[in-house]
């Protein structure tokens, strides 16, 4: 699948820029285990990169001071002056890179003329992280050519900030940091507070994660995400009024929370006691997750799903029927909505010997309630952002 989308990437820079790349780059999207939403609250989380991937076509210009951008897949393309400041522009997927360009500029690093063709198969307003695969990428591909001396977690940061300040989603550091950072095979730990993190396999005893997409797209910039942090902050903003000897969100108890919700009021307080409970449910599930207790796991993921459909309210009624029709398949440990929410995939532990099975029966149950066509992504969980080298194989 890779060759076939470097290939593509190629071809489309070699008819764009009457020239071949340079180098590629491939930046993957990313699964979550568990965590969701508590990366913008102290939380800890548990992604894992995956081998569905954005390719960075690319090539220098020597004394230019043009930068341009060719987006293969919506055959548009865009061109900057590297030494002017940049604002943002009415094409979204712009606003991604030179938010991440604009970053790198007010750190007083220099940046010189470059081609880029990029191409993906990770599905957008799917819930796996295209964006962070797109502007992480950009930011890993500038630290490379220009020398910067960037750390993998400046580039992380960098592409945060990108999407806080171009592209306008107060997101997390979650997808972000599981782009650059991800490992084959690994499941990264991250603290969320202190971006301290450790890896661990994931020990999943016969059982598969598998994304059943509900094809119900969404973009966090206008899908409820940036409100969910607004009532999250107002119940914030009173509790540590009220004991501002708590350093990290996480330590706040649930009786502290008690105290605040009649001055918080119900949304806040729902939201907050979500994110309380899911920090940790991350905990144990990394517990159950390291001993191979898949079924622990599975009942942690179930209980998240509930969380994030009722007290979070970041579900939609066709997740919500798929997991709930998922759960009562044989050999399916949990289920629950991935990601921000608001549509996207679901990701299920499901027995390997049933997967075709709940596949089957699902896919079916889902097209005639919804009349959709659910979508099935068996990912792998995979390296962050690399350098294709050429003679890795052969394209
Ligand atoms: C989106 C954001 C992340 C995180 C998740 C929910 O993917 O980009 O930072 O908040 O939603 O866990």
């Amino acid at each position: 699948m890779q060759e076939k989308l470097i290939r593509h990437t190629k071809e489309a820079f070699l008819s764009a820029f009457q020239s071949d790349p340079e180098r590629i780059f491939l930046a993957p999207g990313r699964i979550n285990i568990i965590g969701e939403h508590v990366d913008y609250s102290d939380g800890f989380v548990l992604p894992a990169a995956i081998d569905k991937h954005i390719c960075f076509a690319v090539k220098k210009l020597n004394n230019s001071e043009s930068c341009t951008f060719f987006a293969v897949d919506f055959n548009d393309s865009f061109s900057f002056n590297t030494n002017q400041k940049q604002t943002p522009v009415s094409q979204t997927w712009v606003n991604y890179l030179l938010g991440v360009f604009n970053a790198i500029q007010e750190s007083g690093k220099a940046i010189g003329g470059l081609q880029i063709a990029f191409s993906s198969t990770i599905p957008m307003g799917s819930g796996l992280s295209s964006s962070a695969a797109l502007e992480c990428g950009f930011a890993f591909i500038l630290n490379e050519i220009f020398n910067l001396n960037l750390s993998k977690k400046d580039l992380a940061l960098i592409g945060q900030k990108s999407e806080h300040t171009f592209v306008g989603v107060k997101c997390g550091i979650m997808d972000q940091f599981a782009s650059v950072f991800g490992k084959e095979h690994q499941v990264i730990m991250l603290d969320c507070n202190s971006l301290e993190h450790q890896y661990f396999e994931a020990n999943l005893e016969g059982h598969s994660l598998v994304l059943f997409d509900s094809c119900v797209k969404h973009t966090h910039l206008t899908s409820g995400y940036n409100d969910r942090r607004k009532d999250v902050d107002k119940g914030k903003k009173k509790l540590w009024e009220k004991f501002p000897e708590i350093e990290k969100f996480r330590d706040f108890s649930f009786s502290m929370l008690d105290e605040v919700r009649p001055e918080i009021g119900e949304i806040s307080y729902k939201r907050c006691l979500y994110l309380l409970k899911e920090i940790k449910r991350v905990e144990k599930a990394a517990k159950a997750l390291s001993e191979g207790d898949t079924r622990y796991l599975g009942e942690l993921l179930t209980e998240t799903h509930s969380g994030l459909s009722t007290e979070f309210e970041v579900s939609c009624k066709e997740l919500d029927f798929m997991v709930e029709e998922t759960l009562k398949e044989d050999g399916v440990s949990g289920a629950r909505i991935m990601g921000g929410g608001f549509g996207g995939c679901s990701i299920n532990l499901i027995k390997d010997e049933n997967v075709d099975e709940v596949i089957k029966n699902i896919s079916a149950k889902y097209k005639m309630y919804f009349n959709i066509e659910m979508k099935v992504y068996r990912v792998k969980i995979s390296d962050g952002i690399k350098e294709y080298k050429r003679n890795e194989f052969v394209i």
